[in-house]
């Protein structure tokens, strides 16, 4: 199988980003009893550079669910990993990394504005739905990127690639026929 990475956004691309999305984020939401909530695996990264560019005091809780596997969506999204803080009556941001088709966020946000929030807001690093028009709730993107399968800063193809400090886009030659 031919296997090809080509930098999408540079390091330093992404890390001028991120601090300046921290600020904007930092000066538009309500950030009192601040509850930053990192989406497993693939948010790690970005969260944790966020976190450090972001100014004002906070703590992190971090949900996994399911959603993708391989490279094409299960359409399920479910908690495997589930918040240990209580949310109720507290600012929280869902800190993720690439929106795609939208689903995962949206049900996440199902499942967290039950829990009674004071406010819920999301701030994704990458986002391809916004090109295709779909996603529209309030949210903060860090780069909106082709409909492309990305890897890198985080985002991963079966566990690989996460480790890398760019993003890069992904593309191999099918070995077999679906
Ligand atoms: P959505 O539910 O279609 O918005 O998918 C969102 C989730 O799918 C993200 O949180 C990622 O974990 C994964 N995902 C979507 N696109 C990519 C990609 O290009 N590379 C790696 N993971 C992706
Ligand atoms: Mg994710």
């Amino acid at each position: 199988m031919q296997r090809h990475l080509e930098v999408l956004l540079s390091e330093e691309k992404i890390q001028a980003r991120v601090k300046e999305l921290a600020e904007e984020v930092g000066h538009s939401i309500p950030t009192d009893n601040l509850l930053l909530v990192g989406i497993l695996k693939g948010s790690v990264y970005f969260l944790t550079d966020f976190s450090r560019a972001l100014s004002v005091p906070h703590e992190i809780d971090f949900m996994r669910v399911s959603s993708y596997e391989g490279e094409s969506s299960r359409g399920v999204v479910q908690i495997l990993k589930d918040l240990e803080s209580n949310i109720e009556g507290r600012n929280v941001l869902i800190v993720e990394d690439v929106v795609d088709s939208g689903l995962t966020l949206s049900h996440l946000m199902e499942m967290l504005q039950v829990r009674g929030p004071k406010s819920l807001n999301v701030v994704t690093l990458l986002s391809k739905a916004l090109a295709r028009g779909k996603v529209a709730e309030s949210k903060f993107v860090g780069f909106e990127i082709p409909d492309q399968f990305v890897v890198g800063y985080g985002l991963d193809l079966g566990e690989a690639y996460r480790h890398l400090p760019y993003i890069a886009t992904f593309s191999h030659e099918a070995s077999t026929a679906p």
